[in-house]
């Protein structure tokens, strides 16, 4: 196997600042939580929280869709809920990817009926050409083709979260 760099270091850092700083001016005086969806949320939420500059609080939510390891079915389980009560906070679910919107969507309506004050969807990546259903992302990063990738935060088959730049695996 060979693997590609496709995102570096420098564009993830730029983008995830810069999304920082258009949540802390869109967010200011507001209770923000935070919500990591496990598990590939966890380091782009990591770096996430240390560009807003305010008080925020943070959760995770564990999921995973049916399926198998490629392909999304949208029947999403929850693995771990959160911990925190929500009710009359404003929540921004923190992912990875958008790839066919299924996940982000699902989570989206659950949390709707949670009494938030607020829903918003974050990803520091989106595969738009995968996207099957209309689901407005309020705060993305930066678009990919149509590639299976890993790295910061992204595996295959368990492996390849903790690399630090986004690569797409070649089979040679
Ligand atoms: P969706 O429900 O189809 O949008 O799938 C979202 C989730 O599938 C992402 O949060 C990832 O965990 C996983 N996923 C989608 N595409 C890839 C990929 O290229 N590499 C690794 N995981 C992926
Ligand atoms: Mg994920």
């Amino acid at each position: 196997m060979k693997f590609e760099v496709l995102v570096t270091k420098e564009q993830l850092e730029a983008k995830t600042a810069e999304l920082g700083k258009r949540i802390t001016e869109d967010y200011k005086g507001k209770e923000l939580v935070l919500v990591g969806v496990l598990k590939g949320g966890f380091i782009f939420l990591a770096d996430l929280a240390r560009k807003i500059d305010m008080e925020v609080m943070i959760d995770f939510i564990s999921v995973s869709s049916y399926g198998n390891s490629t392909q999304s079915s949208g029947v999403v389980k929850i693995l771990k809920d959160i911990d925190m009560d929500i009710t009359g906070k404003h929540v921004l679910i923190v992912e990875d990817l958008i790839d066919t919107g299924l996940t982000l969507q699902y989570l989206k309506e659950l949390f709707n009926t949670k009494g938030c004050a607020s829903v918003k969807l974050a990803a520091i990546m989106d595969k738009p050409d995968r996207r099957k259903v209309d689901l407005k992302v309020d705060y993305v990063g930066i678009e990919i083709p149509d590639e299976f990738v890993v790295g910061y935060g992204l595996d295959y088959a368990g492996k390849y979260r903790n690399l630090p730049e986004v690569y797409v695996i070649r089979e040679t």
